[in-house]
């Protein structure tokens, strides 16, 4: 008999108590970052001996897998490695290589700012990567540099798209977080750049994660606005979107050079399907972007427990999961504990 059938821990995938299911994992491999953007880790409060994971609290690639196969047998068919800035872990290739081959995962993405990329994408893609998402802010140079903290060059991240176009990444997606009086005059410029080139520049409402990036609603781009803006020099039609639970609502050019999308968590919230989970490099899972804590599973993976034993837990967790930060922002306003987006990676 083949070996190849998933495997199953019982028959019924876990069901949240708002009825969602358990499809995407983002797996964040480390929490340090090269970058210090003013949305996620501002300089002023991440000083240089800010004291980041150690290795020993980091989970192990092999503990990485064992966990991703157990989600994949709860019903994940889609991971996406995330940081701080992953590439900062050594050997990622041979985590993609590990996570590739597990049954039942159909999509195997990550998330990066790109400035290490070039040197080690055809690894990744070698490795079974299948799809790339980038970072960039602006194209540029100056504000490019301002929006990673001053620590980016936007030459470093157009070398890096190349290099993915030359090992076979066909079709990039290019992240933008737009803020008002920062970023927001040069959209235009980033989607004439990637028009016509296949890849699929997303702009990302600023939103307030984490508890340091002083967030503040007068600096959020709406996304109908910035549409409006780009949709008068190049018609937009929207598109379906490709699967449910899509962050980004999908626009085509009227013209046919491509599309371009929105991720407008502020101004239309999409919390009515979310499936996500988010690991964090230390083993803690999360079951949303904005929770307050994380439910510790390196702890027991650690102490021994079986597959059935953390299987359960993941389960447990899920099964109590009544999330939907995004819609209830108005009213979840005030002092709050929140993870910080560098821990799961956005
Ligand atoms: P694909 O749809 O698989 O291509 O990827 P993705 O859009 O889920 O991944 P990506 O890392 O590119 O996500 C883009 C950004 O959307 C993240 O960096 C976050 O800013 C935001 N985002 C992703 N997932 C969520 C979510 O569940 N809730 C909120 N509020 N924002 C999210
Ligand atoms: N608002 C929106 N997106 C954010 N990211 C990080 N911080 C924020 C924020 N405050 C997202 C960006 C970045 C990814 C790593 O995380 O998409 O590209
Ligand atoms: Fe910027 Fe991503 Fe680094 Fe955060 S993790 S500082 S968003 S590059
Ligand atoms: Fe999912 Fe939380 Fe984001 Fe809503 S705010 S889409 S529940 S991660």
């Amino acid at each position: 008999m083949g070996t190849s059938i998933p495997l199953r821990l019982d028959d019924t995938a876990p069901r949240d108590l708002r009825g969602r299911p358990l499809r995407d994992l983002r797996i964040s491999v480390v929490d340090r970052c090269n970058f210090r953007c003013p949305y996620c880790m501002p300089e002023e409060q991440y000083p240089r001996d800010h004291e980041f994971l150690s290795k020993a609290e980091r989970l192990r690639f092999e503990e990485i897998e064992r966990l991703a196969t157990l989600f994949a047998a709860l019903g994940v068919h889609k991971l996406r490695l995330t940081g701080g800035e992953p590439l900062l872990r050594r050997e990622l290739p041979e985590l993609v290589r590990r996570l590739a081959r597990i049954p039942g995962i159909d999509d195997l993405a990550m998330t990066t700012n790109g400035s290490l990329l070039a040197a080690q994408v055809e690894a990744l893609r070698a490795a079974g990567l299948k799809r790339l998402t980038l970072s960039l802010d602006s194209l540029d140079p100056v504000t490019f540099r301002a929006m990673s903290g001053g620590r980016g060059e936007v030459a470093t991240v157009l070398d890096a798209i190349a290099a993915a176009e030359r090992a076979g990444f066909a079709s990039l997606k290019i992240n933008c977080v737009v803020m008002r009086g920062h970023n927001d005059a040069q959209v235009l410029d980033l989607v004439e750049h990637f028009r016509g080139s296949g890849h699929i520049v997303r702009f990302i409402e600023y939103m307030d994660v984490g508890t340091c990036n002083d967030w503040r609603q007068d600096l959020v781009v709406p996304s109908a606005e910035l549409r409006a803006r780009i949709g008068a020099r190049w018609p937009l039609v929207a598109l379906e979107p490709n699967c449910g639970g899509e962050v980004a609502r999908r626009y085509g050019f009227a013209d046919g050079a491509g599309e371009i999308g929105f991720i407008s968590s502020v101004t239309e919230p999409f919390c009515g399907d979310c499936s996500r989970a988010r690991l964090s490099a230390d083993g803690k899972l999360y079951t949303c972007l904005f929770a307050g804590a994380g439910h510790d599973l390196r702890g027991p993976l650690r102490a021994g427990a079986s597959d059935a034993e953390l299987a359960g837990l993941i389960r447990a967790v899920w099964n109590a999961r009544d999330d939907r930060y995004s819609e209830i922002r108005a009213e979840a306003a005030g002092p709050r504990e929140h993870v910080e987006m560098y821990a799961i990676g956005g």
